[in-house]
Parts: C-alpha cells; structure tokens; sequence
C-alpha cells in the first residue's frame, strides 16, 4: 500500500485534494496528513475521512524539523505532496516574515527530511519515490492585458512577498532536483475555486458578503484578470503528474479560463439571483448595488493566464469543469454549507481540533 505524506492537507486545496484520492483510490493508499492548523487550516474539511484506517493526522509545523523528521522515521513515505503554505497575497503584503518563515524554510525542512529519508548510499533513491511541489502562477509576475501566456519557460518574475517567498521555495525544489538528483515535480497552477476555500479569497468572500446583504470589495477598476480552476481538476492534475509526469519536470496547470474581476463579481451575483428561490429573504437585498469599489492592492499583478500544453500533450490533462458549472456547485455547496461558513467567520472552527483530538 503507497504512503503519502500530505502538508497542508487541512487548507483549500489539500482538503479537496484528500477527498479527490481517497475516492479515486479507496483503501489501496494510506494518507498521513501534516497541518500545523493555522489560521487557514479547518479540520471540518475533512470530517468525512476522519474514520476512515487509512488516514492519520498529524498536528506539526513544517519549519518543525524533528516534527518532520519523526513522521519520515515511523513511516516508510512514498509520496510527498506538498501544499502548506502561507498563501494569501493581502496577508503577505502585511507581514511579510511568516511567508518567508513557511514557504521558504518549511520548504527547506520538507525537502532535508525527504531526501534524508529517501536518498541511498551512491546517490540513487528508490523507484517510486516522489515528491511534488504545489506551486502558483504568480511566481511568473503579470502579463500586459489580452496578450500573452505564462510558460514552463516564462522568466520568474515575482512581484508580492506571497509570490516571491512561492518563488524561492520552487528555486530550493529545483536546486535539490539539479544538485542531489532529488526526484521531485513542480505544479504552476493558476486560482482556484471550489468547495472549502476559506472566505479571504474573492470568489467565497463574494459569495458571503452576497447573501449576508454585505458590501462587495473590488479592488482598483476591477479588470484584473485571473485563470479560474475548479480545485477538483487541480487535484486530478497533481495525481496525474505523479503518476504519469516525467520527473524533475515542472508542469503549468490552468484553463485558459480569464475573467477580469469585476466580471466574477457580477456572474455571482447573477447566479446567486438565479439560484435563490423568490421567498428567500437573502435574495431581497442582493444586488449589483452593492458592488463598491476600494483602494486597489499594492502592486496589484494585472492579469494571470496559464499555457496549459505541456501538461495537455505529455499526460492528457485537461479541466473538466466549465465555469458556467463549477462556479454553480461551488455556489450550491455554500448554501448547503452554511454552518461550515458560520464557523468559520465566527473562529469556532478553530476549537474543532480540541473537540476531536480530545487535547
Ligand atoms: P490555504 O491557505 O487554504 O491552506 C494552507 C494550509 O497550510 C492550511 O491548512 C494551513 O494550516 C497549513 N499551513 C500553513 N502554514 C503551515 C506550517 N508552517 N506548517 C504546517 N502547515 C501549515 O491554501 P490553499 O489555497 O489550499 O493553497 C495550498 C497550496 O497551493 C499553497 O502552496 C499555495 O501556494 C498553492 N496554490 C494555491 C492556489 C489557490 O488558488 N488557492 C493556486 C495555486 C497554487
Ligand atoms: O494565481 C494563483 C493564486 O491565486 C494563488 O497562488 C494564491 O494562493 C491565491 O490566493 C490566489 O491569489 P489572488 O491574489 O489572485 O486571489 P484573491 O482571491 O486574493 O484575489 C483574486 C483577485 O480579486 C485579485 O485580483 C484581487 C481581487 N480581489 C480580492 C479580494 C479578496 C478583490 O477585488 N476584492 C477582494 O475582496
């Protein structure tokens, strides 16, 4: 039975990506799933797989060597698949220090802990030993408007502390590739959207302040573009560089899916229209009325858009999801979720871990 080591498995992402792998592969795999819990980080994501014999959760701090070193010692890893991070560009923009501390140094402790793991006498590392860095887009910088795709090749050219700190994480995973063999994969993706994304971020952010009758925060004029992906073809990409990706590769994952901002503010509010009945009282107050437009991020990148053809011609990956779909059952799991977002914005999912674990 393969062992994945999962950091961050408690965030965005990493929640859906556990729930994508343990129904694609059931009980043919074991998930060990390292969070340090932050801010960020809401084990309710993963209630559902909480029972389950094949999953272990362990609470730890990436940047906590010994921590790290413990869980490769009792436990024979076969996959890394590393998502913690700090990862929210507004925060990073604030207090910039904890975005070098995680994503950069956590990195170091991750790739240390795996390749003293992993790596044998002459060098060589057993077959079938992987680990796979999730990166972002924005270590690409910013395109002009309505020109141009980030490439594999495309120049590094960060802009924010967030981006930067992603940066210098993906340049320690290429130095281990380039310098000890170290057999690594690094994944570019472009926003995602999707079930669980904590609402700091635009699209659940929107949602929420829509139904709560809320003002609607756009920053600058509006017409930053970004590269929209339902997080459940992100998973499937990740899974399917692992297993069919040439090692020491990086693959750009996205879905030629551009939307300026101010276009994903106004789908939502026509959906959340569309999709509320008429005796609803949320619906009353929703309008395009509430749209307000505030004082633009610093160094606010203009547009994103990923090239997804190496990953399209080496693996086949493609997105699944159209927008039109994937913003519709994301807007529906918010509505089924209400007690989800309400622990959240209230902070009581934060006692979720001492209710559980007993501690
Ligand atoms: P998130 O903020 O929702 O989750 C991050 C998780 O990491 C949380 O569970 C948090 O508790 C955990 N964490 C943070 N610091 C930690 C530490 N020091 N030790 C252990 N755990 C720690 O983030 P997300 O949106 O799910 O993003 C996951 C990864 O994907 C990140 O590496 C991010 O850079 C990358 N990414 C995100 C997007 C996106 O649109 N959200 C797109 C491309 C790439
Ligand atoms: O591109 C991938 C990146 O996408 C990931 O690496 C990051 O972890 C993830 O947070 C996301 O970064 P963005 O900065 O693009 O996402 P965010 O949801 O914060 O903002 C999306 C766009 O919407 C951006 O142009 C800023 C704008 N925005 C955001 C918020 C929260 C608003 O106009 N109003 C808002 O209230």
């Amino acid at each position: 039975m393969r062992t994945y080591l999962v950091t961050g498995g408690a965030g965005f992402i990493g929640s859906n990506y556990i729930h994508y792998m343990f129904k694609k592969y059931g009980d043919q795999i074991r998930i060990i799933n390292v969070d340090k819990l932050t801010y960020a980080g809401n084990l309710e994501n993963l209630a559902e797989v909480e029972g389950r014999d094949n999953y272990t959760f362990v609470r730890a701090d990436i940047c906590d060597k010994d921590a790290i070193a413990k869980i490769f010692a009792e436990n024979d890893i076969d996959r890394v698949v590393h998502f913690a991070a700090e990862s929210h560009v507004d925060r990073s923009i604030k207090n910039p220090e904890v975005f070098v501390q995680t994503n950069v140094l956590g990195t170091a402790v991750m790739l240390n802990c795996a390749r003293a793991a992993w790596e044998k006498e002459d060098g060589s590392y057993p077959e079938g030993k992987k680990f796979l860095h999730v990166s972002t887009d924005e270590v690409y910088g910013s395109l002009p408007e309505g020109e141009g795709y980030f490439y594999e090749t495309t120049p590094y050219s960060p802009h924010s502390p967030y981006s930067s700190s992603k940066a210098g994480s993906d340049m320690l995973v290429k130095a281990y590739m380039d310098t000890y063999h170290f057999p690594a994969n690094i994944t570019n993706c472009s926003n995602n959207y999707g079930p669980y994304q904590f609402p700091e971020k635009l699209i659940p952010l929107i949602i929420n302040n829509a139904l709560s009758g809320k003002k609607l925060p756009v920053y600058g004029d509006g017409k930053n573009v970004r590269d929209w992906l339902y997080v459940e073809d992100h998973a499937k990409a990740i899974d399917m560089v692992q297993e069919q990706g040439r090692l020491f590769e990086t693959y750009n994952v996205g879905g030629h899916n551009e939307k300026q901002n101010i276009e994903i503010v106004q789908i939502i509010i026509d959906t959340l229209l569309e999709m509320l009945p008429d005796e609803d009282p949320r619906k009353a107050h929703i309008s395009r009325d509430l749209i307000t437009y505030v004082e633009d991020r610093k160094g606010h990148d203009r547009r994103y858009a990923i090239a997804p053809d190496k990953i399209k011609a080496e693996i086949g990956w493609e997105p699944e999801t159209m927008f039109k779909d994937g913003i519709k059952k994301t807007i529906r799991w918010y509505f089924e979720h209400e007690d989800w977002m309400k622990n959240v914005t209230s902070g009581d999912y934060q006692k979720y871990y001492e209710t559980m674990y007993n501690v």
